[in-house]
């Protein structure tokens, strides 16, 4: 029995899976059929690309009402905390006036122009499912179906494509955003240029985002995918740092499995799959990819396999990376995956919704979910310094171009360079674990070489050592030009670990 816990708390935390089955997955079930058979209906009747307008009125209508009340408090959207693709719910959503942004529609693929825009609300499983059939895709597709194109752009994104294409913002062309003033703009690298480089990152804490126009590339049907086993950390760090340089490769990806074994694995687009080589990872009844994934460490040469797009899009859902092997610890056996593995997975949001205190305070104690963006050439040191600290295993590798904008995200050296995102996400395996100590070394680490924090993670940084982190000058700037002092709270406020319960 976990120290601390009482008899139903350990109950209620080992035995958790039952509630999850019974309840959680067909619900979760539903909720997603309704949204599909809503989205399909709403786009062939195109209703709601003429319903934007009046929607944004709204929102500005509330923005006014604000003012006019005498800006009492400051404003969020209101969109409940447990719904985020985020484990912790934040505080702020009690006391903030809360803007409805019912925004949750695709508005217009163009196609000449190789754009689409969007509402904020818009799902990566909505959108994979509305353009991958019509022959397009967005450069960048952050893996988890339920992340919105806000949260992206407000937070940030990013994918195994993220080294020739950068994070999520960059490949978005414009936001249109409701300001503090109620009053509705659009900024893009051309019009309110400074305002556009202001927004990721922001967190809300500049305007309500209201559409944004995203680059398109045209889709393939498949990825042709190699796994290749690497040994030794320095060996994994050289091969990983050469293939994310390889702009030939629109994907890079890796899975660490202990300090000196990981699969590295490159993907491009095709048209045409290998008979016997094509394998539709995303069916229900095939095995979690990260366990597909470390068998290659057995391989003696480089498999190579097709997968469906839209099935490599969305490969580490079914088992939220590896977060679902201790929530539903049986989770990958065969039986279990064919009697109940077409409902997978249980709705992040539900699963936050229905936590007791038992089991947030097994996650506060006993859990990191956390990425770090460091400069690549830490990757080994970095690697090295997270197992100390941590032990967890696997670790997702992320490379990503970062550019030289203007911005919360400077780059070392103010100039373009790489990063890699290492994904740390479970139990830590090492004697006299302690969050928020252990959490600080790492973070005063990732500041000194350079790299960054994301804002979904709980972060114990003080004030001043965030703005260490995140260049706020060009943020600062724009919070005094459009007023948003008695409007929103700064990001540090809305993100600090004492920020969320
Ligand atoms: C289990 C898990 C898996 C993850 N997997 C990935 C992954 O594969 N790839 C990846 O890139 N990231 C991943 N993330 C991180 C994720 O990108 C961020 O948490 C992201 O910000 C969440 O998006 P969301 O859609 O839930 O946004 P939210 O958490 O709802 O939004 C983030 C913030 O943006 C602001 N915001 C949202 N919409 C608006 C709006 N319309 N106007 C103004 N402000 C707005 C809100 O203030 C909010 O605080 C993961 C996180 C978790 C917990
Ligand atoms: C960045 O600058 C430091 C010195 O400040 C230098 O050692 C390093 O090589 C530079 N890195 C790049 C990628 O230019
Ligand atoms: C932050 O960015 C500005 C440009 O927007 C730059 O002048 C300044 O030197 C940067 N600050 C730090 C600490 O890097």
């Amino acid at each position: 029995m976990a120290k601390g816990y009482t008899l139903t708390e350990h109950i209620l935390i080992n035995y958790r899976w039952v509630f999850v089955c019974l309840f959680l997955l067909p619900i979760s079930f539903f909720y997603d059929l309704w949204f599909y058979l809503r989205n399909w209906l709403i786009f062939k009747l195109t209703s709601a690309p003429k319903q934007h307008d009046n929607k944004v009125k709204y929102v500005q209508k509330q923005i006014r009402e604000w003012a006019s009340q005498g800006k009492k408090t400051h404003m969020c959207t209101a969109r409940p905390g447990w719904q985020t693709v985020c484990f912790r719910i934040p505080k702020y959503k009690n006391t903030f006036k809360k803007i409805q942004v019912d925004l949750v529609d695709i508005l217009e693929i163009d196609i000449e122009k190789q754009t689409v825009r969007v509402e904020p609300l818009v799902s990566m499983g909505q959108l994979t499912a509305t353009l991958n059939p019509q022959g397009w895709t967005i450069p960048v597709l952050p893996e988890i179906d339920d992340l919105t194109v806000g949260g992206l752009v407000m937070g940030t994104g990013i994918e195994s494509s993220s080294h020739k294409y950068g994070l999520f913002q960059h490949i978005c062309l414009s936001y249109e955003l409701v300001l503090a003033d109620g009053s509705c703009v659009k900024c893009s690298k051309e019009e309110h240029p400074e305002l556009f480089y202001a927004i990721p990152w922001s967190y809300g804490t500049l305007g309500i985002l209201t559409a944004v126009e995203i680059k398109l590339i045209p889709a393939k049907k498949f990825v042709k995918l190699n796994y290749k086993g690497v040994f030794g950390s320095e060996n994994i760090a050289k091969e990983f740092t050469r293939v994310s340089k390889d702009l030939n490769n629109e994907f890079v990806e890796a899975l660490g499995f202990s300090e000196d074994e990981a699969v590295i694995m490159t993907g491009t687009l095709v048209d045409e799959g290998e008979v016997g080589k094509i394998n539709a990872i995303g069916k229900w009844y095939k095995p979690w990819f990260f366990l597909h994934v470390k068998k290659m460490l057995n391989k003696n040469d480089c498999v190579t396999e097709y997968i469906p797009l839209r099935d490599y899009y969305h490969r580490h859902t079914r088992s939220i990376f590896w977060e679902l092997q201790d929530i539903i610890p049986f989770g990958n056996n065969p039986i279990f995956r064919f009697v109940l593995g077409w409902m997978m997975p249980p709705k992040i949001s539900l699963l936050k919704l229905t936590q007791t205190d038992a089991i947030k305070k097994l996650y506060e104690n006993n859990h990191v979910l956390q990425d770090m963006l460091v400069p690549i050439e830490t990757f080994q040191n970095s690697v090295r310094i997270f197992k100390e600290t941590f032990n967890i295993y696997p670790i997702w590798l992320c490379p990503f171009i970062l550019p030289n904008n203007p911005g919360m995200l400077m780059p070392k050296n103010n100039t373009k360079m790489l990063y890699v995102d290492i994904g740390l996400y479970g139990v830590p395996n090492v004697k006299n674990f302690k969050p928020r100590d252990d959490m600080r070394k790492i973070e005063r680490y990732v500041t000194e070489v350079k790299g960054f924090q994301m804002l979904y993670a709980d972060t114990y940084m003080s004030k001043e050592e965030f703005r260490n982190m995140f260049n706020h000058s060009l943020y600062d700037r724009m919070r005094d030009k459009y007023e948003c002092k008695e409007a929103f709270p700064e990001v540090y406020d809305k993100v600090s670990r004492s920020a969320r319960l």
